[in-house]
């Protein structure tokens, strides 16, 4: 059988890494979370002190940027330096959609992207997948829920990290870089017009990736 290339987009909290490492593994495919990579130039550029956008964007065009996949899932490493622990910090979150704005980190990104998604047999997750870095990708899936439930996903994995977080500062974070992403000029969050649209607000984790190879297999 041919190996696919898998397109998973979406807003945050949606269940995109987690359905896209399940479907991965029982396919035997690669994952690559291409989120987390955006999330690398971010916490590069708060490190290195960097603000402008021209200066990000020479940064991140000339990053030596490896991902390599782990039991743990995958891993960022930037000048050999494993940078993955640091990925999901709140102050990162709050800056990575300004910095996916700039369009030549984007295009930095989508190059090294489309390179490992060269061969086929990949399940990739991010907001452009569909539309932009494999518009001819053999199934796409906009995945979506209610942002109440997402917030609420987010915030049980929050807690136990961050104990003085609440659910609506959790809310509020993702409706605010639900915006951006979907507003921005280059390359916004919106479904590809040939994307598969489920909303898994009443659907558990495995029930959706249930769903999902189901549909793969039938395709
Ligand atoms: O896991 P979560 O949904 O919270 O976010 P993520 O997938 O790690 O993505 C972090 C941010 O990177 C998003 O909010 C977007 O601003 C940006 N991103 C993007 O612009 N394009 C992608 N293909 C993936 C992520
Ligand atoms: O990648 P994205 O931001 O879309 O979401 P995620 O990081 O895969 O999922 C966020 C959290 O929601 C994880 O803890 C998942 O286990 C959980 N989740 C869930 O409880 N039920 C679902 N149907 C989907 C995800």
């Amino acid at each position: 059988m041919k190996r696919w290339s898998i397109a998973i987009d979406g807003p945050a909290g949606a269940g995109k890494s987690s359905v896209a490492k399940i479907l991965a593994g029982k396919l035997s495919y690669t994952y690559l979370d291409t989120g987390a990579m955006y999330r690398a130039v971010t916490y590069e550029s708060i490190k290195r002190d960097i603000t402008t956008p021209l200066e990000i964007a020479d940064m991140a065009k000339s990053l030596s940027m490896e991902v390599t996949a782990e039991t743990d899932g995958m891993h960022v490493l930037i000048e050999g330096t494993d940078i993955t622990s640091h990925l999901r910090t709140p102050e990162v979150s709050a800056k990575v959609s300004e910095i996916a704005s700039i369009s030549a980190v984007r295009e930095a990104m989508v190059s090294i992207q489309r390179n490992i998604a060269d061969k086929g047999g990949i399940v990739l997750d991010g907001r452009d997948i569909g539309t932009v870095v494999l518009p001819n990708a053999d199934f796409k899936v906009f995945l979506t829920a209610s942002v109440h439930k997402r917030a609420e996903r987010r915030f049980k994995e929050f807690k136990t990290i961050y104990s003085d977080i609440t659910l609506e500062e959790v809310e509020k974070e993702i409706e605010k870089r639900d915006w951006k992403d979907s507003h921005r000029e280059v390359s916004p969050l919106r479904p590809a017009e040939d994307a598969v649209i489920i909303d898994n607000s009443d659907l558990t984790l495995e029930e959706t990736a249930e769903l999902l190879l189901h549909m793969v297999k039938n395709k």
